[in-house]
């Protein structure tokens, strides 16, 4: 202020016009400069922001995104619609601003249905820190997200088409044959009556057109029985085989649950990340199911007049566990490791589990057998990037192989290796 002031008493030797022309210019950077002044402990340095970054994604994305709605808004531009002070507030106990009366507040609330958003007892710098880290974020171009999850199961389902095909071809060619063989007998009953019909036909002619075709002579031949024979043990011993092999394969498996959960709700609609629930997936063998307490993280405030959510709360006021239908189930002989799997392979879920995304009951999409596991070893390439463990492996590899390293190439199909 008092620097606008000096400016206009200095303008007081020049021109009218002059002063008018230079006022305006000033008032404009003044006002860009409150602009600035508004924005004052919004931090821009980076390692705070990448601090805001880490506290957002640990806390926040299980509700919000920068472009996009999911839970909460999204939070693109947020620092210009609200002040730093009100979104610390906010954070810090967003129903004591809308108690408050704050008419913002109060609309946004409504919007969203009354859904409470989690209180964070965070420090005003962590805040700020965040809002860095979203302000940042605005800045950049929106990006159009490929939607690289709902594909990469296509390799899984190419894979398993195959057999449906060539059974279809089967059948297609046998109906086919049957045709040609009945057009075939057509042809021949016609031309032999045309032939009969005809007088100059020398002896020899005669005998092949009244050549009667002996069915029953056939049918007693050896080479007959013999094909029949061959046919018939060969069908048998297939389904026999097929059944062996299917048994306690339970692919399709799709149990009622306890409770209507649906991951086409939860992971699908609401973009809820699949390792807030499956806690474990990145750090263990199990991924686990999630406790109760996870669900109510978001339901002691979402749709709490369901029945269905009602079950969580009866569950958890009575200290018993949801007792959820286990879907996938490897026998006790055989040892499945998924952070193994989805950490270090990166494999996504979906490579195995299907569109569990648009599924509103889950079912079992792979056979799980050990087939299944021992050809994914042979078709897939280890994940060396960035993991030095693996260079000298990749280099020993190189030696003896022009080809890429499987996992077959690092013990993936040793019988210890997956058996205890
Ligand atoms: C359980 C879900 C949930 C979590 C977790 C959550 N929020 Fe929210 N947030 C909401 C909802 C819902 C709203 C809309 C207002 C309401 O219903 O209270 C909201 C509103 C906001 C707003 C106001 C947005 C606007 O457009 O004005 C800000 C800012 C905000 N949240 C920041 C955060 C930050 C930062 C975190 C993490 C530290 C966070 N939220 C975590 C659900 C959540
Ligand atoms: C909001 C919590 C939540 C999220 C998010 C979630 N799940 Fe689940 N998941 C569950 C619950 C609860 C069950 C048990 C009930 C059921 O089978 O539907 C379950 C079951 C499963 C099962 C079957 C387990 C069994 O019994 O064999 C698989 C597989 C699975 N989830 C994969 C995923 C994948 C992949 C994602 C991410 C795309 C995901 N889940 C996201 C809560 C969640
Ligand atoms: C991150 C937040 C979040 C978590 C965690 C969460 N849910 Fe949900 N859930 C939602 C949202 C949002 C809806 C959709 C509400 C709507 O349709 O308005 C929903 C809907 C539901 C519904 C359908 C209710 C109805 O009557 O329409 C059920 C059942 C449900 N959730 C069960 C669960 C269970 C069980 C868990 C724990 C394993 C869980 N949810 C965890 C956010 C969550
Ligand atoms: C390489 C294949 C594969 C991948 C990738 C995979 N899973 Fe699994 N998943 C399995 C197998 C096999 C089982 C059965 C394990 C058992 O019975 O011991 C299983 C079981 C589960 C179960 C049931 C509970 C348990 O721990 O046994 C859940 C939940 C689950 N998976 C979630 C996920 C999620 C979430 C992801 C992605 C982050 C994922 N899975 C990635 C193969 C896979
Ligand atoms: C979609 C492909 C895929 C499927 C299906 C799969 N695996 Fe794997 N598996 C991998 C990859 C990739 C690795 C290598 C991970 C790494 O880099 O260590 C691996 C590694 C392993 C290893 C460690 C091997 C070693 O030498 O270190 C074991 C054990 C294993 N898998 C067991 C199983 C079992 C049991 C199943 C079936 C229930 C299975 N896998 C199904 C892709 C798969
Ligand atoms: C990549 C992992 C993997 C490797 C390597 C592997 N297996 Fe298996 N094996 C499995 C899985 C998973 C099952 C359970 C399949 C099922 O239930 O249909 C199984 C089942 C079996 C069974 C059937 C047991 C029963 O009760 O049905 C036998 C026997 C067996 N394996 C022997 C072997 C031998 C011998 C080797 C080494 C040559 C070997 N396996 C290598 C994963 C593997």
């Amino acid at each position: 202020m008092s620097k606008k002031y000096s400016l206009h008493s200095r303008a007081g030797f020049l021109s009218t016009k002059t002063v008018l022309f230079l006022s305006l210019i000033f008032s404009v950077l003044f006002t860009q400069n409150t602009a600035v002044a508004q924005d004052d402990g919004i931090p821009t340095d980076e390692a705070t922001i990448s601090a805001g970054e880490k506290l957002f994604k640990a806390n926040c994305t299980v509700c919000h995104a920068v472009n996009d709605k999911v839970i909460g808004p999204a939070l693109r531009d947020v620092h210009k619609r609200r002040n730093l002070a009100w979104i610390q507030a906010f954070v810090k106990n967003s129903q004591k601003v809308i108690q408050s009366g704050d008419d913002y507040a109060v609309n946004l609330y409504n919007e969203y249905n009354k859904t409470e958003m989690t209180a964070f007892d965070f420090e005003d710098a962590e805040i700020a820190s965040i809002v860095g880290y979203l302000k940042a974020e605005s800045a950049k171009e929106i990006v159009v997200a490929t939607e690289e999850t709902t594909t990469t199961g296509g390799d899984e389902v190419a894979s398993q088409e195959p057999s449906q095909f060539v059974n279809i071809v089967m059948i297609v060619l046998l109906v086919v044959l049957v045709l040609i063989l009945a057009v075939l007998g057509m042809i021949i009953t016609m031309l032999k009556k045309y032939l009969s019909q005809k007088d100059d036909l020398s002896e020899e002619d005669r005998e092949i057109a009244e050549q009667t075709f002996d069915v029953g002579a056939l049918v007693k031949s050896n080479a007959f029985l013999g094909l029949a024979a061959f046919v018939f043990t060969a069908i048998i011993m297939k389904s026999a085989i097929d059944g062996i092999f299917t048994i306690g394969v339970q692919q399709g498996y799709q149990p009622d649950q306890p409770i209507a959960f649906s991951h086409k709700i939860h992971a699908g609609d609401y973009k809820i990340d699949c390792n807030y629930c499956h806690t474990g997936v990145r750090k263990s063998k199990n991924a686990n199911i999630p406790s109760p307490n996870i669900c109510m993280n978001c339901h002691s405030s979402i749709k709490t007049e369901s029945p269905e959510i009602q079950k969580i709360y009866a569950a958890i006021e009575n200290n018993e566990p949801i007792e959820w239908v286990r879907i996938h189930n490897l026998p006790d002989l055989a040892y499945f490791n998924h952070s193994q799997h989805v950490k270090v392979g990166e494999i996504e879920c979906q490579t195995c589990h299907g569109p569990i995304e648009e599924m509103d009951k889950v079912s079992q999409y792979a056979p799980l057998t050990m087939g299944w596991c021992i050809n994914c070893h042979r078709e897939t390439d280890v994940n060396t990037k960035g993991n030095d463990y693996y260079n000298k492996l990749v280099a020993k590899h190189a030696e003896h192989s022009k080809e890429s390293m499987k996992v077959e190439d690092i013990g993936g199909l040793e019988c210890s290796k997956c058996h205890y």
